[in-house]
């Protein structure tokens, strides 16, 4: 199990590392369910250095495809290795919709960041018009499948994928269980294809999209939902460790 808080464009430094102290207080002792905190680039270092001592890691929201050079405003995977990051998450369908980030331009940065050594959480999910038309399976396949062109996947933990359905995120609404479920096995069976059985197995894939302490057991509670990918509910450490525990306990059960 994996919860992980994507703090998208919230929190200045001081709130970022107020928040992430909260986190390590009531999470960051305890390793059954890996926990991880995505702030702003900004507040990266600052948020490193409390997750310091804890187990909780840090991930950034999004990085460059290149190494380094003329790409102002752009941060590279090498500077987010130096401050400490293991995960980066790509593909974000907010990166898509408002930042046109095409399936190739996902594939290239989850090239480079598996080449740095950081977990790229490669994001897929349909919109509404798509699910509505049944074209969901479709779009998630080549969503994955252009993020994942030219990778190579042998240890399960190098990679992980969040299935966030763009009709349930920040609008209150969630897949149900069987949906998610539904589409989470698909996801599994497209690794399978893609690297074998044996790595898809262990690759944990996230659900996304209005997942919060009152929904989260039945969410992760499913065969194939190996965690969470976090907006609005992880910018509180209250509702953050709530889930955090609902993962614990469907570990356990
Ligand atoms: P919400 O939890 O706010 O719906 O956001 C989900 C998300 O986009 C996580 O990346």
């Amino acid at each position: 199990m994996l919860i992980a808080g994507n703090w998208k464009m919230n929190t200045n430094v001081a709130a970022a590392t107020k928040l992430a102290a909260d986190v390590v207080n009531r999470v960051g002792d305890q390793e059954r369910v890996g926990v991880g905190v995505c702030p702003p680039s900004v507040s990266l270092l600052a948020v490193g250095s409390v997750l310091r001592g804890s187990s909780v890691r840090l991930g950034a929201q999004n990085m460059h495809h290149a190494d380094h050079g003329a790409f102002t405003g752009e941060v590279a995977a090498s500077m987010l290795r130096s401050v400490g990051c293991t995960y980066v998450i790509l593909g974000h369908s907010e990166r898509r919709q408002y930042f046109f980030e095409t399936d190739e331009a996902v594939g290239a940065k989850v090239r480079q960041a598996l080449s740095h050594n950081l977990v790229p959480i490669v994001c897929v999910g349909e919109r509404l018009e798509e699910r509505r038309g049944g074209s969901e399976r479709s779009i998630v396949r080549g969503q994955l499948y252009g993020a994942l062109e030219g990778a190579t996947i042998s240890v399960p933990d190098r990679l992980v994928v969040a299935y966030e359905p763009v009709w349930a995120i920040g609008t209150g609404e969630t897949a149900t269980p069987d949906q998610a479920q539904d589409m989470h096995a698909f996801i599994r069976e497209l690794l399978a294809s893609r690297f074998g059985p044996a790595t898809a197995a262990g690759i944990q894939i996230l659900y996304g999209g209005s997942m919060k302490a009152a929904n989260a057991r039945a969410l992760l509670g499913q065969n194939d939902v190996d965690g969470g990918l976090i907006g609005g509910a992880s910018l509180s450490g209250e509702s953050f460790a709530a889930i955090v525990a609902a993962a614990n306990d469907s570990q356990g059960a």
